[in-house]
């Protein structure tokens, strides 16, 4: 088991000391927990692609506590991401900007851009503060799997290869960063998450384009968004997802029998049958159910169940993120599922 330490000034000193001599650690931050390393050191991010198992095609976010730092990194912000920065920085989003030649090719898969991303938790900036790098950092779950929304589900996930993990509590945004790039001078969300389209627009005064999710992405051939691969995020119980509850009522029962558990939504009382259901929100706070979907996920991934049917929230503000989470851990393959009886 990982170790995981109470933030104190000893423990954020210890892990700054273990990042700056080229360790990896656990850091919590408001969206998800990262895999942390310096964003300056290439034999550190090659270990955290080996460690997740991530495909070198699928490039780094590289955090930063202060704007100065983004000199560094970035060769150019233009107005757009400037408006960005100053509304929602520190916080869940992350911009795709040109990068300097002091950002390794690794962490940009070989991209001229570099995503860069100031994260809001206090331990997360103090973390970067006590170390004095700019740190990249993934999802800290090994790849395609749960994103980890405590210091326990980094611990579960990994048994070596880490340091120390942070404990800063459950995230409170729950899913990762909007990532926002540019296309021929115009925004582009390339990954939905903890700022909305709605917001984003209102805060640009223009519409903002949504790449297409599930681009196809291949090792040598980059796409604008090579982390939107068709699946993600899932669980290793194979998980069934609902439209319209109205004309799609969930029936936990198969034909074989079986034992379901159910993501819920909702006022409406949930289906009965279900061994075991999660309501992400009982007052329909999308918020609320962003906050907890990768725990309620964790929880019944965990129950060995046979089956997991979700319900789709609104997709709308935070229900474009949820949904998007869902509908790719739905997607995923079956030997994706069948490694649940290994790790068993
Ligand atoms: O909330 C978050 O963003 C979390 C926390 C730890 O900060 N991090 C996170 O990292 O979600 P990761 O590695 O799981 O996702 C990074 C996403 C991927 O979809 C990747 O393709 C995209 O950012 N990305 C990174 N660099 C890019 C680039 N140069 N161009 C386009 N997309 C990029
Ligand atoms: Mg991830």
């Amino acid at each position: 088991m990982l170790t995981i330490l109470e933030p104190t000034p000893e423990s954020l000193r210890k892990a700054a000391e273990a990042l700056r001599a080229g360790e990896l650690v656990g850091m919590p931050t408001e969206t998800v927990y990262g895999l942390a390393g310096n964003a300056f050191d290439p034999a550190v991010l090659a270990r955290i692609f080996e460690i997740k198992k991530r495909p070198f095609f699928d490039p780094l976010i590289v955090h930063v506590a202060e704007f100065t730092e983004v000199e560094a990194l970035v060769r150019d912000v233009p107005a757009d991401a400037r408006l960005l920065m100053e509304r929602f920085w520190p916080g869940p989003i992350t911009l795709v900007l040109p990068k300097t030649d002091r950002v390794p090719d690794l962490a940009t898969a070989g991209l001229d851009t570099v995503a860069v991303r100031m994260p809001a938790h206090p331990v997360a900036r103090a973390l970067l503060r006590a170390t004095g790098l700019p740190l990249a950092a993934p999802s800290a779950n090994p790849f395609g799997c749960l994103s980890p929304t405590t210091a326990l589900h980094v611990a579960e996930a990994f048994s070596e290869g880490i340091a120390l993990v942070l404990d800063g509590g459950p995230c409170r945004i729950g899913v990762e960063s909007t990532v926002v790039g540019w296309e021929n001078g115009e925004p582009v969300m390339l990954r939905p998450g903890g700022i909305s389209l709605e917001l984003l627009e209102e805060t640009l005064g223009k519409n903002v384009a949504v790449a297409a999710n599930g681009g196809e992405a291949s090792e040598g051939k980059a796409t604008a968004s090579p982390g939107n691969l068709p699946w993600h995020y899932a669980p290793r119980t194979p998980l069934r997802l609902l439209t319209s509850v109205a004309n799609d009522i969930p029936s936990p029962g198969k034909p074989g029998g079986g034992s379901s558990g159910l993501i819920w939504f909702g006022a409406e009382p949930a289906p009965e049958g279900f061994v075991l259901v999660e309501n992400l929100s009982a007052t329909a706070d999308l918020a609320e159910a962003a906050e907890k979907l990768f725990a309620a996920l964790h929880r019944l991934d965990a129950a060995g169940l046979d089956a997991l049917v979700a319900v789709m929230v609104p997709e709308q503000g935070l229900g474009r993120a949820i949904n998007e989470r869902l509908r790719k851990a739905a997607a995923a393959p079956v030997d994706h599922r069948d490694q649940r009886n290994r790790l068993k």
